[in-house]
């Protein structure tokens, strides 16, 4: 073999490890196990099998996070934290003042993250001034999913109001129609109470209540109004509903056994996976009463102290697809949610999409865009958790009053 052979082929050898030593391994814990979730995660691993590195998927099934999040305490408490974690609001300051998570400055500086978050959702993402967490998306919350073609069987109209609501709910019942598939599990019912909460008692109501925790507004009688109007919406379910999970309730929708769905937008997901067309084959409409208002829920995820020097790359590069437009663009479209990332363009999304941008930035002027509560964005996982089954309590239980879930409330925000 002649020496520039040798060279060349020992050149190549040394690349090789190269690569090699900075292939790593991403753990990446989430719940994004329903068809359209599914999907949208499956293009965050492609993304980083693009960059050489492998995947290794902490996938825990349930709907809200609820499962995945007591799994991922026995994972850190055991010393042996995944990579990175579906982790959303409040709870990214309480694991970041746990110390286990780690400072992603580096990433952040190099990808100008700053210029391109919103400002609000980019304080939420650092602790003492540090990024600890890289945002995939804004979901909204406050929307009302609906089946055409029942709401045209029933001669219904969609919803503006709640009293609109109880109308079309009455005339798809007649109709021999579900009209509403609810899935009776506790973060599914408290997804339903936010969107009354909002829509009965409006955006300042609902700052004060369920964002301060304010105890004159959770026991008030906007609060009955609000409690009344929920338990009302539980007659027009079906006796299957508990413990059903939320894409086979969204399935309902999809196939006509039900009018429609109080859910966030990962609920498109579910009809965009099934081939169906929105504006067609179903509609999108803000929950009654919440069009000028908009419920938010950012999906990001936490990323945790490693100690190998490949898998800290990996996590680092991870952090970055993240926030590129190629990723926020697909991985939006099948998530249902729209990018976090500023200034992106919205030529391939669906209208229900658009509305929603419309919407974020609109809201966001008057002071009608709130976190939302169901989904660990506007109070301490702690008082969540008691507010949630307070909520879910009232729900299954027909004897408790408004009078006292109102009371229990008040205890309930207390939690500490
Ligand atoms: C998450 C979504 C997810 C939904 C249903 C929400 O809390 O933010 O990403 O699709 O739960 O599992």
């Amino acid at each position: 073999m002649s020496m520039t052979r040798i060279s060349l082929s020992l050149a190549a050898a040394g690349l090789m490890s190269a690569t090699l030593a900075q292939a790593g391994e991403v753990e990446v814990l989430h719940w994004w196990t329903s068809g359209g979730e599914a999907k949208a995660a499956a293009e965050l691993k492609a993304s980083m099998q693009k960059k050489g590195h492998s995947w290794k998927d902490f996938a825990v099934a349930g709907g809200g996070g609820d499962s995945a999040m007591t799994v991922l305490k026995s994972r850190v408490v055991s010393g042996n934290a995944p990579a990175a974690a579906q982790i959303k609001g409040p709870s990214i300051q309480e694991w970041a003042r746990e110390g286990v998570l780690a400072n992603m400055d580096d990433v952040a500086k190099a990808e100008k993250w700053d210029e391109l978050l919103p400002k609000a959702i980019a304080d939420g993402l650092k602790y003492k001034g540090n990024y600890v967490a890289a945002p995939v998306n804004v979901h909204r919350v406050n929307w009302l999913w609906a089946n055409p073609e029942a709401f045209k069987k029933a001669g219904a109209k969609l919803p503006t109001t709640w009293d609109e609501f109880f109308v079309a709910a009455e005339a798809l019942k007649k109709a021999g129609i579900i009209p509403v598939a609810h899935g009776g599990q506790n973060w599914q019912d408290f997804t339903t109470f936010e969107s009354v909460a909002l829509g009965v008692g409006g955006a300042d109501f609902y700052k004060k209540a369920l964002v301060q925790l304010d105890a004159g507004s959770l026991k008030s009688p906007t609060m009955e109004k609000v409690l009344g109007t929920f338990k009302k919406v539980k007659t027009y379910t079906d006796k299957n509903a508990p413990g059903r999970d939320w894409n086979l309730a969204t399935a309902m929708v999809i196939k006509g056994e039900a009018g429609m769905q109080l859910m966030g937008d990962w609920a498109k997901g579910e009809f965009i996976a099934a081939g169906k067309v929105p504006g067609k084959d179903f509609a999108c409409v803000a929950a009654p009463g919440t069009a000028k208002s908009y419920t938010y829920n950012v999906d990001s995820f936490a990323l945790f102290k490693l100690k190998d020097p490949a898998n800290q790359k990996a996590q680092q590069d991870l952090a970055a697809a993240i926030m590129s437009t190629d990723f926020q663009e697909v991985f939006n479209l099948n998530k249902g949610s729209i990018p976090v990332r500023l200034g992106m363009k919205l030529d391939k999304f669906d209208d229900c999409a658009k509305t929603s941008a419309a919407d974020f930035v609109s809201t966001a002027k008057a002071g009608s865009l709130v976190p939302s509560i169901a989904h660990g964005m506007a109070v301490p996982s702690a008082a969540e958790g008691a507010i949630k089954d307070v909520v879910s309590q009232f729900w299954n239980d027909d004897k408790m009053t408004s009078a006292s879930a109102m009371d229990k409330l008040v205890a309930a925000a207390k939690t500490k």
